[in-house]
């Protein structure tokens, strides 16, 4: 029996993602006509019971950040989508943006609803030029429709969607760099408190979710939380779109119900990464992006839930999956991990700043086969600093799949102090 389920990505390829009429004929817009009949506090329990956490990486229950904003005195209310998708692996919200935008529109227009928001602002990765372009097209015939726009089905409420465009810098991807970068600000994180729900956008009450949040929305509303509840379990609602890529057969995006699957399932089904080119053997696998841990063949029985894979040492993050064969060096792919934050810190902070570069000089130690063990106990050191002292989350994360590495891997790091690795010392 077929272990993927087609719920969120149902219209995909399916219609002219364009068309307000392909969109309707296919249940488009009924989840914001049933808001518009509701009142908002009922539209937020219904969040809650879902129990659907958040899909850009941090997996903050949306109910209670929906809750939260609904709380907090003060107008006007902002409605920020999060399309950056920075995450390297990761091209899930592409699918929605590119094949379902108007799931993603009726996720703004509800929550712009329960919060009495006019203006709703989506930021999009600068790289995805031609669906910025296809988004604003999408916008347009939302509003000649009456979807958008003014006067919304006749309720008298006013709402605009805007679309901004990101310029390639990863850190503008978190919440607060990214709210800077709308204002055109310099991305950089805020200091936080205060909470974006406080003082967010224009320094006014500001929800921001992730694409893939704001689409299920509708569905919510639609089915009601308990039922999208049940689609997950283990207390993480609904399903979730995975992106599986690297040394993988089938480079998809998977959309599954949450804890229904396990980590084999998604990298050797052939509905999903369909195994390992060559028939060869499984390294690791890097979930969630760079900021992500990385996983090991022993743990790939392990269910895709937020609470199986927190046992583990593991997590959902940006729902990428990115797998690596046996011909993959570890320290290798750590150091291509830290250069990737060394380019994409902001400098703002000492720990990230400088941290990063010099854990990869003390890798690259690794790499020389020059190390001992006291760089391996400085790197755990650097580690441990850079995730308690850094700014955000950039530099907070940076370490996370190193950490995973020497935990699991710690073998490894010890033959390369000897000089043994195929990769980095082949024998002639
Ligand atoms: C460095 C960094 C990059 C991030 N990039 C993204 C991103 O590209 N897309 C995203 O939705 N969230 C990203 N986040 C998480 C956001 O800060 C925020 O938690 C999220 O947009 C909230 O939406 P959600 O609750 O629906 O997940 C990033 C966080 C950090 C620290
Ligand atoms: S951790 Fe510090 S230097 Fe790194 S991106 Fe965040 S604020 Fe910038």
């Amino acid at each position: 029996m077929s272990k993927a389920v087609s719920l969120l990505t149902k219209r995909v390829g399916k219609i002219n993602p364009q068309s307000v009429e392909d969109y309707v004929s296919m249940g488009g817009f009924e989840g914001l006509k049933k808001a518009l009949t509701m009142e908002p506090m009922a539209i937020i329990d219904e969040m809650l019971e879902a129990t659907l956490l958040g899909r850009g990486g941090a997996a903050y229950p949306a109910g209670k950040k929906w809750k939260q904003l609904y709380n907090i005195e003060g107008s006007p209310k902002y409605i920020v989508c999060n399309g950056d998708e920075g995450e390297p692996g990761t091209f899930k919200d592409k699918i929605l943006l590119r094949d379902d935008p108007m799931s993603v529109i009726e996720g703004m227009a509800i929550a712009g609803y329960v919060f009495g928001a006019n203006d709703g602002y989506i930021y999009i990765r600068g790289e995805y030029r031609l669906i910025q372009a296809a988004f604003k097209e999408s916008i347009e015939a939302c509003k000649k429709a009456g979807f958008l726009g003014e006067n919304i089905l006749g309720s008298g409420w006013n709402y605009d969607i805007h679309v901004v465009s990101g310029a390639g810098a990863y850190v503008c991807g978190e919440n607060s760099a990214l709210l800077n970068s709308i204002e055109a600000q310099t991305g950089r994180p805020r200091i936080k408190p205060p909470h974006l729900a406080e003082v967010g956008l224009f320094s006014k009450p500001t929800l921001v979710n992730n694409v893939e949040s704001f689409a299920d929305v509708p569905l919510i509303v639609n089915m009601g939380g308990k039922a999208f509840y049940e689609l997950g379990s283990e207390g993480d609602g609904g399903t979730k779109l995975v992106s599986i890529c690297g040394n993988v057969n089938n480079r998809v995006v998977a959309e599954v119900g949450l804890g229904h699957v396990t980590l084999r399932d998604l990298i050797y089904d052939e509905e999903f990464g369909g195994g390992i080119p060559e028939g060869k053997e499984l390294k690791f696998f890097h979930m969630g992006g760079q900021s992500g841990p990385i996983g090991f063949p022993e743990q790939l029985d392990t269910p895709y839930t937020a609470k199986a894979l927190k046992k583990e040492g593991l997590s959902i993050g940006s729902g990428a999956l990115v797998v690596l064969d046996e011909d993959m060096c570890i320290i290798d792919y750590l150091l291509k991990v830290c250069e990737f934050f060394i380019h994409e810190s902001c400098g703002k902070c000492v720990p990230c700043r400088e941290g990063n570069k010099q854990v990869h000089n003390i890798l690259t130690k690794f790499k020389n086969g020059v190390a001992t063990e006291a760089d391996l106990e400085l790197l755990q050191r650097l580690s441990r600093t850079m995730t308690t002292a850094s700014f955000c989350g950039l530099g907070q994360a940076a370490c996370t799949a190193l950490d995973c590495c020497i935990k699991h891997r710690r073998a490894e790091f010890e033959a390369h102090m000897r000089g043994e690795c195929p990769h980095c010392f082949p024998k002639e």
